[in-house]
């Protein structure tokens, strides 16, 4: 039962809640590290990179509970700032609590982190800010990280790196002195997660620009009990997709349209009618529409790589040629290969892709490689004549809650095989 088979060319009609952020909701775990008290997250879905974030803290001591969709965590007893190896394997973002770890025991270990295969994806610059701060680090097999004390200073980044970034500001505000983040990530994630920490009593300024001043305080302290994090901008954006790309007309509630600007200003045109409210986005499309010229995927505010793999793949099915280029994972077309089963016409040319669309797209047996990819795999066979069937729906799990339930109440026809 981990495949996803889809039955194509249903038109999607009804409602779709989007609820907290997967890629908030990890570093906001990881920062609950710095805390003795717990804290309740409101509106958390259930995903499994959550789950392996919430058996980590478990495995160093920490507990968690649920109380319907809003998520408990308590640090108060976590003693144990080892991050498991075998868990750490499994996520990239198991690399956010190294931060945290040592700004409050003054001692860390964990291995490289694993995560979603987009090639090539280094840590080193997660370790020379921690040095920055006066983190002595030993990285072999384990990497070990102590500290007497953690000094704040000005770091300039050398590339914009949201996880980076988020561990820096962890870090930081509890170190002596203050610390100047310079080229920081601009993400909405990051402004949340400060927002989180200076409603305990942090004092962060700046976080959504490129320059953050944290002024390290002593302690954190239990000012608030329950916290609402920003929805997921990424399910958002793939519900935007979904919708453009297999036509109807779809409410997505809980979206917050600011953080999906660059996507909506890109299809606005294409076949397509879209309201925009505070915290609803209504899209009424007749299906596939032109082809969307030039992209490019950058940090935030621009067009986030997140949706690169489910924008290419509604560009098979365009009239005309979409011409996507790669920034922030330079080989991030790993499902290229699956839509070319599906009869894609897509040439790479280094990290840009040229999308010839076509109307001889079809169903096929397909894989996904990694979470957007598997987003974009389903986006495919919503769109073709025919039946997809898609391997890999752990993968998808990883970032979206029952993806399946939701399309089937949309009216696709998509059931787990
Ligand atoms: C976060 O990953 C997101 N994950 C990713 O979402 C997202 O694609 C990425 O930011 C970019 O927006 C979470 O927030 C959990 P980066 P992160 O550090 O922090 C290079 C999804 O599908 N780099 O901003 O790991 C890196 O290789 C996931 O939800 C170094 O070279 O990404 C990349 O080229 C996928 N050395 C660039 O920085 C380092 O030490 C930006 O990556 C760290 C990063």
């Amino acid at each position: 039962m981990n495949k996803l088979i889809v039955k194509g060319k249903n038109k999607l009609y009804g409602k779709v809640e989007v609820k907290s952020a997967k890629n908030v909701l990890l570093p906001l775990i990881s920062a609950c590290i710095l805390l003795d008290f717990e804290v309740g997250f409101l509106n958390v879905p259930k995903l499994s990179d959550v789950d392996v974030m919430l058996n980590i803290i478990k495995c160093m001591g920490g507990s968690y509970r649920y109380e319907n969709d809003t998520l408990y965590v308590d640090c108060s007893s976590l003693h144990m700032p080892e991050i498991p190896c075998e868990e750490a394997k499994k996520i990239r973002a198991s690399i956010f609590m190294l931060g945290p770890l040592i700004a409050r025991f003054h001692k860390a270990s964990t291995v490289k982190p694993g995560g979603c295969n987009l090639g090539d994806r280094p840590i080193e610059l997660h370790l020379e800010v921690l040095k920055e701060l006066g983190v002595e680090i030993s990285n072999g097999d384990y990497i070990y990280l102590k500290t007497d004390k953690l000094k704040g200073k000005k770091i300039v980044l050398p590339i914009v790196s949201v996880g980076v970034t988020e561990n820096l500001m962890m870090a930081s505000c509890l170190a002596e002195g203050e610390t100047f983040i310079i080229n920081a990530a601009k993400e909405p994630e990051i402004v949340c997660l400060a927002n989180f920490l200076n409603r305990l009593g942090a004092k962060i300024y700046g976080a959504g620009t490129s320059e953050i001043r944290i002024v390290g305080v002593k302690k954190l302290s239990k000012n608030i009990t329950h916290f609402k994090p920003i929805t997921d901008r990424i399910e958002t954006g793939t519900f935007i997709l979904y919708a453009l790309s297999a036509g109807g007309e779809i409410e997505i509630d809980g979206a917050d349209f600011v953080h999906n600007f660059e996507l909506i200003k890109k299809i606005h045109n294409n076949t397509c009618k879209i309201m925009l409210s505070s915290d609803k986005i209504y899209i009424k499309s007749s299906g596939a529409g032109n082809g969307l010229g030039f992209i490019k995927t950058a940090p935030y505010p621009a067009f986030p790589t997140d949706l690169q793999s489910l924008t290419l793949a509604y560009a098979c099915f365009l009239r005309g040629t979409t011409v996507i280029e790669e920034t922030v994972f330079k080989t991030r077309f790993k499902v290229v290969d699956e839509l070319r089963k599906m009869g894609g016409q897509i040439d790479l040319l280094d990290s840009r892709a040229i999308v010839k669309g076509t109307q001889y797209m079809h169903g096929a047996e397909v894989i996904a490689p990694d979470l957007r990819s598997g987003a974009a795999l389903i986006l495919a066979g919503l769109s073709v004549d025919g039946v997809t069937s898609i391997s890999g729906l752990d993968v998808i799990k990883r970032g979206y809650d029952r993806i399946d339930e939701k399309l089937r109440l949309l009216g696709a026809d998509v059931k787990k095989g």
